[in-house]
This record gives C-alpha cells, sequence and structure tokens, in this order.
C-alpha cells in the first residue's frame, strides 16, 4: 500500500534512480546476541563498502526481537517498503515457509545467515541460500583444540584418575550449531584419546549471564571435581569464568569474540575457535551480488573456522 514506506521509512524509491539503488533487507533473530550484531555491523561495513557513483546501497537492519510471527511481519513491511534481496537470521530455523513465500511472491531472493534451514526448506525456491559455518566441521576443530590443550597440559586431571570431568554449556535446543559443536566436540576428543566423564549438560541460551547462573550451580553441585568447561560459545564461556574465578577449571569456547580472545591471552580461557564475522559478512555481499547478477550460486555456502590458542 501507499503507506508501506512510510512505515519503515526506508527503500522505495521510484522513477529512473529506481536501478541505481540496491535495497538490502536484514533481519536478525534477537537485538541481544553480541555475535550476531558484531555480524550485522559487519555485513553493513562491506554492503556500505560496495557503494560508488554507479550505485547507492540502502541497507536496513531489524530484529525479530526472539519471535517468529514478529519476524515474519518485519520481513512482509520491508517487502512492502521495496526491497532488493533479504539476508535473514531465522528466530526458529525450521520455520521458514512464510517468509519464503513472501519472498518468492515477489521474487526477491533470500540469503540465510547462522541459523540454518533444513535442506528441504532451501529446496523450496530456487532463489533460497545459506551463509554460515560447516556446523560439524566447527564441533571438530573445537574437540581438536580441547584435546591439544588437554593432552599437553596433565594438570588438568586433577584428582589423576585419567579421566577428564567435564561439563558443557549448550547454546539452545535444535540450533544446528549447538547440536553439532556437543556431539562432534566430545566425539573428537574421545578420538584424540581423552577419557571423559560427563558431569553434566546445560542450556544457557548463548548467554552470558545466563551461563554464569548454570556454572554457580554446578560450582555448587560438583565442588572440585569440575575439570573442563566445553561451551558452544564464548559469550557462556565467559559467563563460567567469571562463575569459575580463581578456580582451577579449563575452558574453550567458541566464536572467537574481542572478549575471549582477551581471556584466552590472560589464560581465563584455554583455546576457542575462530568464527569470522568478517568473512561471513563478505560471503553473503558476494553471494547476494552474484544472484543479482543473475550468476549461479550454490545453495550452502560454508564460510572456515579457525583455532585460536594463546
Ligand atoms: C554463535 C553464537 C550465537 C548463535 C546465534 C552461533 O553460531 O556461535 O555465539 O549466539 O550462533 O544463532
Ligand atoms: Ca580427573
Amino acid at each position: 500500500g501507499e503507506c508501506g514506506a512510510c512505515a519503515v521509512g526506508v527503500f522505495r524509491q521510484v522513477g529512473p534512480d529506481r536501478e541505481k539503488t540496491l535495497r538490502v533487507g536484514v533481519i536478525t533473530y534477537t537485538q541481544d546476541d553480541p555475535f550476531i550484531n558484531g555480524l550485522t555491523d559487519e555485513l553493513k561495513a562491506q554492503l556500505k563498502a560496495m557503494e560508488n557513483k554507479e550505485r547507492r546501497i540502502i541497507v536496513s537492519i531489524k530484529s525479530g526481537n526472539d519471535d517468529q510471527q514478529e519476524q515474519n511481519e518485519k520481513v512482509e513491511e520491508m517487502i512492502d517498503a521495496g526491497c532488493d534481496v533479504l539476508c535473514i537470521n531465522l528466530v526458529d530455523r525450521t520455520a521458514p515457509s512464510r517468509i519464503i513465500r513472501m519472498a518468492r511472491n515477489e521474487d526477491i531472493p533470500v540469503i540465510f545467515f547462522n541459523r540454518e534451514p533444513v535442506r528441504e526448506d532451501l529446496m523450496q525456491w530456487e532463489k533460497l541460500y545459506y551463509v554460515g559455518c560447516d556446523a560439524e566441521q566447527s564441533g571438530i576443530m573445537q574437540g581438536e583444540i580441547a584435546a591439544e590443550y588437554i593432552n599437553s597440559h596433565p594438570e588438568v586431571d586433577k584428582n589423576k584418575d585419567g579421566k577428564i570431568q567435564y561439563v558443557l554449556l549448550e547454546g539452545e535446543a535444535g540450533h544446528q550449531d549447538a547440536i553439532s559443536r556437543t556431539e562432534y566436540s566430545v566425539k573428537t576428543l574421545m578420538k584424540k584419546d581423552v577419557i571423559l566423564e560427563k558431569l553434566s549438560y546445560q542450556l544457557a541460551d548463548w548467554n552470558r549471564g545466563q551461563a554464569e547462573n548454570r556454572m554457580n550451580r554446578l560450582i555448587s553441585q560438583y565442588g572440585k571435581k569440575i575439570e573442563l568447561v566445553m561451551s558452544n560459545n564464548d559469550e557462556m564461556a565467559l559467563g563460567a569464568v567469571e562463575a569459575i574465578g580463581s578456580r582451577k577449571i579449563v575452558v574453550v569456547g567458541f566464536d572467537a569474540t574481542d572478549d575471549a580472545q582477551a581471556a584466552v591471552k590472560a589464560g581465563k580461557m584455554a583455546a576457542t575457535v575462530a568464527q569470522k564475522p568478517d568473512l561471513m559478512g563478505a560471503t553473503a555481499v558476494e553471494t547476494a551480488q552474484k544472484i543479482l547478477n543473475g550468476e549461479t550460486v550454490d545453495k550452502e555456502i560454508p564460510v572456515e573456522v579457525e583455532l585460536i590458542t594463546k
């Protein structure tokens, strides 16, 4: 309608200039996730860097506020306001159908990122793509870096029983990265001859404060027994570090955020794995460019990760 543009306040441009403007709509699952915020900053910067005399680029970033319904409505507003490509970080990675239908009706390609739709959903239409790290490989890398640390630091086995008593902090039920990091980090540790004894797995919603609470409870329950914390991401690892204080417990995270890299340098975390938001942003932008140029692009575009130690 007439006022779609006013509602969002961006995008709609008619007349001869329309061709010269690329309008990109980015919608995240929440506005409270530091990793995602870093990623969207990169995305925006990389898109802006593509701007030139011939082409203006307008980026609009919104959040679904942890509610799939709300995210769907924001997508609809962006489409109404006029939009050439959508970058979507789904709230519920298993529920992209409505967004797919709306985008398809207007022939707007969708690049999903970080929260991966299942293969069948990606196959619903040819202009659907996914940019993110390879979840399984990421879990393997995290297990490798943890094993390397443990195998070269015998003191990690505090009670010298030949086993590593561990707790694991999980991001979110159903998230491909949480599932694979949990499964493959543990499998890889075992493959690298670390004998593990599981004490507890706790969900902490990728969140630092929640992880600190969980970890405080685990410490009061298991005390000195805990030798290792495997965390699905750095924010939760840093929450654990907070709870651990001066106790001797090894913490391994994921993302290599600035805070986590500082904690690794300070010896508060053993290691992390870099999930590179800059490269992810660049990959998404490159993908968008190719799609809009009519080039053929793979539906799933993995972005590499990298081990980080002191
Ligand atoms: C990151 C987490 C982030 C989550 C959000 C994961 O890939 O490692 O830090 O909270 O994505 O979807
Ligand atoms: Ca032990």
